[in-house]
């Protein structure tokens, strides 16, 4: 059983900035929900109860954001304003939050082990709450996470979410490359962060939702930095693959890149649509 949630949460949001100047990316609202209490909802409908943020400074939002708030708490009781908490309130009581820092921003692998202090030695899920997923159109099917977990049953080893991209867009994104044991699932082989223009091996972007085993954590310590002096989950996982094996999944749903403002925009639109349209 997979109980483990890690949210890397510690980047600057430059992309958003200035809005991001003294306020985390990761409580910019999709309609009136932060983004991060969507990709905290994902992981607990797919049973991941124990949330870890790998937090840094300027983020203290995020802690309260999952906490009570006792002064709003009892001015709006008896209101019809309190229907608005139910759902951060079922988090609160449901799953349990720990916070770590990651003091220097190395980089994505970086961030993952120094989640290694709230994970332990067990299999964990990873959410990079930019990424906003739906399992379905509708939301109602099981979430990106769900599915993942589902295969970590059948499979016992690294899971990544990957995507089709137009080519002229892998160079964003950690690229995959294996061998096709389905329509929906390949065995990795190879694995790219970042891959110039034109040098992508395949059209297979990872998208930010991973399922880890723990020995990933020992491959980090071991990794060299890479893409831009940083450490890299992706040349981690390429040498997991090599050791056993790296699974990636063609999901099923779709994935707004709330990271980028027409990402975000689109995000807005559609779940506008979703709550209010006809
Ligand atoms: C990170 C990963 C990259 C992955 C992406 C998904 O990049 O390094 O492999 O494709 O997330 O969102 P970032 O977007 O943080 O630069």
């Amino acid at each position: 059983m997979i109980k483990k949630c890690l949210f890397p949460v510690a980047g600057y949001g430059t992309r958003f900035l200035p809005a991001t100047k003294a306020m985390p990316k990761e409580v910019l609202p999709i309609l009136d929900k932060p983004l991060v209490q969507y990709g905290v909802e994902e992981a607990f409908a797919a049973g991941l109860t124990d949330i870890g943020f790998v937090t840094g400074r300027g983020k203290r939002a995020i802690e309260d954001h999952f906490d009570m708030s006792y002064e709003l708490e009892h001015q709006i009781a008896g209101t019809g304003k309190e229907r608005q908490l139910a759902g951060i309130r079922e988090l609160i009581e449901r799953c349990s939050f720990s916070y770590t820092r990651q003091i220097h921003m190395r980089g994505l692998g970086d961030a993952i082990l120094k989640g290694r202090t709230v994970i332990g030695d067990e299999p964990f899920g990873v959410v990079l709450a930019d990424d906003l997923c739906l399992g379905t159109d509708d939301g109602r099917g099981p979430g990106v996470l769900q599915q993942m977990v589902g295969l970590y049953r059948q499979f016992r080893c690294s899971i990544v979410a990957v995507e089709e991209v137009p080519a002229e867009e892998a160079h964003k994104y950690g690229v995959i490359a294996g061998e096709a044991l389905s329509d929906t699932l390949i065995r990795v082989t190879d694995m790219v962060e970042k891959p110039p223009k034109g040098t992508a091996p395949s059209n297979l972007a990872i998208i930010g939702r991973y399922i880890l085993t723990p020995d990933i954590f020992e491959i980090l310590e071991n990794t060299e930095p890479g893409k831009n002096g940083e450490l890299q989950i992706t040349d981690a996982l390429l040498t997991q693959a090599g050791q056993g094996c790296v699974i990636a999944y063609k999901f099923a749903g779709r994935r707004f890149d709330c990271g980028s403002v027409e990402g975000f925009v689109e995000a807005t639109n559609f779940f506008y649509q979703l709550k209010y349209g006809g």
